[in-house]
């Protein structure tokens, strides 16, 4: 047994307790492969994160990154606690809206965006961060035809390096999103957005990445939006938002630094703070975007334990009935993801396993040369930190169906998403009429 976060308990059965129910009973209750995610635990994390920030600023707006897990429960939760959203897609969108996140604190992200989900945004009065001239163009164009002004952000590349994975690395200049801001296209976008008839300039945006658990890198960007918002302002603009993006990181691994979001707010509004009295600047609304911080730890995946494989001089093979179908993470960027037994959550951790998922793929793991109490068919695995980028990256990869995810809160239980069933894999499909 680990040290479990303090979220988590076991009870006299040796079996994990999330959220106040037996994960055992859980796994009965509904089947596997199960998410579960802690009401509680998200509730926590963004008033912890909203706290951290508005401690120390007067105006701030936590945007939940609904990317990160978008189910209508989880954006019910959030918006609850008074959050507003980031969105990176109309359906995100309107997922927001649909619980009831006003448009107007809302942010829409993204460097590919379509006609209708602009239209969308525009209609909504949502913070558009513009990612290209191009769109710049076409938000003026849509905006003059209803009749409405756009609210614009630009999102900048303030080539900032970040220590994580290089696909969630998004702040180096040579990613796609953002003006580039070394060249000078930044200024010369806000120029010439602050000249179009039917557009309000009222933010700057960067997003750096993901998984970051280092504060030096978010203080660098905010030393670098901040030094733009002072230049911009020589030009007569004052950016009302400054929106740094969310990629605070968790700790997956028992022994990894938790960067703790106080340590980042009090680096980021010092920065803040210290350019706006030196330049003279309006007090901005700060922004940020967390998905991670806020529903990653708040969730694990329950697989049932089918079959064990041991072998000469290597690690037992376990094999488990969730797999890179259900969690992408591990086989897409080699994250690490913890594992126990959950119904031997007291026992001792002596066995060498790898753990595999069901399809017909090497890559499909959850775990590599891990330690797990002796596993047996029927033992019941759980798989932590899985609240962000889980269920939401899942496919139907060997025709699974994608698995249920259900919340807990004292002890109540309820699916908020239900599973998948043969029908659903194949509700889409439809044979031509001259192979009938
Ligand atoms: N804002 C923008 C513009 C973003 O692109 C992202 C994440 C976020 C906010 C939220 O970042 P967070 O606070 O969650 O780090 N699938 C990857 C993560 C991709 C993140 C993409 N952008 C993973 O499983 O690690």
């Amino acid at each position: 047994m680990l040290m479990l976060k303090q979220h988590f308990s076991a009870n006299t059965q040796g079996h994990l307790v999330i959220g106040g129910a037996d994960a055992v009973e859980l796994a009965e209750r509904f089947g596997t492969p199960l998410y579960v995610v802690d009401e509680q635990r998200v509730r926590e994390n963004y008033q912890r994160f909203y706290r951290a920030f508005a401690e120390r600023w007067s105006s701030v707006l936590v945007c939940y990154a609904l990317k990160a897990n978008f189910n209508l429960a989880i954006c019910k939760i959030l918006q609850g606690e008074g959050a507003g959203a980031d969105v990176s897609s109309g359906n995100e969108l309107r997922n927001a809206l649909g619980v009831g996140i006003p448009g107007n604190r809302m942010v829409f992200n993204g460097n590919y965006k379509s006609l209708p989900e602009l239209e969308l945004a525009i209609t909504n009065n949502v913070l558009i961060n513009v990612d290209s001239l191009q769109e710049l163009e076409a938000i003026e164009g849509l905006a003059s035809r209803l009749g409405k002004r756009a609210r614009i952000g630009l999102r900048v590349n303030p080539d900032v390096k970040t220590p994580t994975h290089p696909y969630i690395a998004t702040g180096l200049r040579d990613s796609k999103f953002g003006f580039d801001v070394a060249s000078g296209q930044a200024i010369e976008a806000y120029k010439l957005a602050s000249r179009m008839q039917n557009i309000e300039v009222v933010g700057i945006h960067s997003h750096i990445g993901s998984q970051i658990l280092d504060v030096g890198p978010f203080e660098e960007a905010a030393k670098k939006l901040m030094a733009l918002v002072a230049e911009v302002k020589k030009l007569n603009i004052n950016l009302k938002f400054v929106d740094l993006g969310g990629g605070i990181g968790i700790p997956y691994k028992p022994d990894d630094p938790e960067l703790k979001p106080e340590e980042v707010a009090e680096h980021i509004v010092s920065v803040v703070k210290r350019v706006v009295e030196e330049k003279n600047l309006a007090r901005p609304t700060l922004v940020f975007e967390p998905g991670r911080y806020i529903v990653a730890d708040s969730g694990v995946l329950l697989a049932r334990v089918g079959y064990t494989k041991k072998r000469p001089d290597m690690p037992t093979w376990i094999a488990v009935d969730a797999g890179m179908n259900a969690l992408i993470r591990p086989a897409l960027y080699g994250a690490y993801h913890h594992i126990e037994l959950a119904n031997k959550i007291r026992e001792k951790n002596e066995q060498l396993v790898n753990v595999a998922g069901p399809l017909c793929e090497s890559g499909d793991f959850l775990g590599k040369e891990r330690k797990l109490p002796a596993a047996e068919p029927g033992d019941l695995a759980v798989i932590f930190d899985v609240g962000a980028y889980g269920l939401v990256m899942s496919s139907q990869h060997t025709a699974q169906p994608r698995p249920a995810m259900v919340l807990v809160n004292r002890g109540k239980a309820e699916i908020i998403r239900k599973r998948e069933c043969y029908e659903d894999l194949t509700r889409l499909d439809q044979i031509p009429g001259w192979l009938k």
